[in-house]
């Protein structure tokens, strides 16, 4: 699992996705791309995660698609935006598609979960909680369901 985030919204996902398959008995390393970004080479299955700013997933997210091994990884790819509060489908084909088309690759599963609205946002439209936690374990629940055949 590696993961870049700004707003803290993908890295509490992360946090979960984590946490849900190392429950169902996966060995599993979280890396934060802030801090160093992992050979995947090593690793069968490979679960990515970013957030988005300014219509852009983050640049050092990116880096870690680059690496030509990952085309040979189960590869799984998750977002935090705010635009997946409300049409999580559109988030994952405005961001995310894009850059899978550009990097080849191949993920099995594709998803958005809604991110955190800035506080000072936040107060003009009343929307304060949006994190959707139990939706990111549910999808783990799917990965673990998936790279266990
Ligand atoms: C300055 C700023 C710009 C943002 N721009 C977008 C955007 O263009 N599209 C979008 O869907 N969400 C946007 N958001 C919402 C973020 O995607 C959301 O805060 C998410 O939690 C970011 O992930 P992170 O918390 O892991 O960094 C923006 C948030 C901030 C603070």
């Amino acid at each position: 699992m590696a993961y870049y985030s700004k707003g803290g919204a993908t890295e509490e996902y992360a946090k979960v996705i984590t946490e849900t398959l190392t429950t169902q008995g996966f060995s599993v390393e979280i890396h934060n791309l802030a801090h160093d970004i992992p050979d995947v080479t090593v690793f069968d299955t490979v679960i990515v995660g970013t957030g988005v700013r300014m219509f852009r997933v983050y640049r050092r997210w990116k880096k870690i698609l680059k690496q030509k091994t990952l085309l040979n990884k189960r590869l799984f790819l998750f977002l935090s935006s705010g635009t997946a509060i409300e049409k999580p489908d559109e988030a994952v084909e405005k961001f995310l598609r894009p850059i899978v088309e550009k990097y080849h690759l191949k993920p099995e599963l594709l998803i958005s979960f809604p991110g955190k609205i800035p506080e000072k946002w936040a107060k003009l439209d009343g929307q304060k909680e949006t994190m959707k936690p139990t939706l990111a374990a549910a999808w783990a629940q799917q990965i673990a369901t998936m790279i266990q055949r």
